[in-house]
């Protein structure tokens, strides 16, 4: 059976993706951000895994405000890459493997999950950006992935417990399937940051702190809190945690730490790296 390995967090902010494509990862303001990944890659390159299932959403260049899925599962064979106004060069396809996609859907809609699936989705920064920085160039030997997109932008959003028992329902549909993959599962976006309007510039460190805590040892408690309260205290776009808190659902109730980064600010935003293993 497919058996999952660990599970990735990271931030997916644009300008990221600018700086990645100017080679600044040694530049006093960007080195400090880059630094939380090279454990993270000694890992991948000591692992291997086959597969990277992505919790992402979408900023508007696949889904727009007409439509607008809770729960979107990529089951296509490839997903183009799209900068939807950011200015960063697009990455061009991205592999898919959509017999897992299928499972996986399968698996989640006998769970109670009607999600939709698309055959066909372009993806945007908060996919790319972190996919880039963990697997580098996706030209050559690109890393098989699975876009799950969460609504994170037009409410009603899907709750924080929603997102994590959503986690729990693709762990237990990966691990039915009938395979020998490897797959790792990123939580994407956050941490805390807000963009516009009168908490602009908003960050929150105790409480991203709090988070990175207890997503590790205690996620079932940290998964209770309001959409309110998450917005409240992590800023409007700070609502991407749910990503995380999707990616924790799928690994074991016991998961060990193996590196963590933070970083305040990276452009508006707090980034969070973390690898977490998957204990027995
Ligand atoms: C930034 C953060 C985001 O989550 C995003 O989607 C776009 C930009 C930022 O901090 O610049
Ligand atoms: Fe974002």
């Amino acid at each position: 059976m497919a058996r999952i390995i660990g599970g990735l967090t990271s931030s997916h902010i644009p300008a990221v993706g600018a700086a990645y494509a100017k080679k600044q990862f040694e530049d006093p303001y960007w080195k400090p951000f880059f630094e939380g990944y090279p454990p993270v890659h000694k890992w991948l390159a000591e692992q291997k895994p086959d597969v990277a299932v992505v919790f992402y959403n979408d900023h508007g260049l696949n889904f727009f405000l007409d439509k607008m899925p809770t729960f979107a599962i990529g089951a296509a064979f490839e997903y183009e890459n799209q900068d939807e106004g950011w200015g960063i060069p697009a990455l061009g396809k991205f592999r898919g493997y959509p017999e897992l996609s299928w499972r996986i859907i399968d698996g989640v809609v006998a769970d109670g999950f009607d999600v939709c699936s698309c055959q066909e989705m372009a993806v945007d920064h908060g996919f790319s950006v972190p996919v880039q920085l963990f697997w580098g160039d996706q030209t050559k030997n690109p890393i098989k992935t699975i876009p799950i997109c969460v609504n994170t932008v037009q409410h009603p959003v899907p709750t924080p417990m929603r997102c994590y028992r959503f986690g729990q329902a693709i762990g237990r549909a990966i691990s039915a399937f009938p395979g020998n993959e490897k797959v790792v599962i990123l939580g994407t976006g956050g941490m805390s940051h807000q963009l516009d309007g009168k908490r602009a510039g908003f960050i929150n460190k105790k409480f991203d702190l709090m988070c990175m805590e207890k997503i590790v040892d205690d996620p079932e408690e940290l998964a209770k809190i309001s959409t309110a309260d998450l917005i409240q205290e992590a800023g409007a776009q700070g609502l991407e945690f749910i990503l995380w808190l999707a990616m924790r659902g799928c690994l074991n109730g016991k998961v060990k730490r193996l590196h963590q980064n933070y970083h305040i600010p990276i452009s508006n935003t707090a980034a969070g790296t973390l690898l977490l293993e998957n204990a027995a």
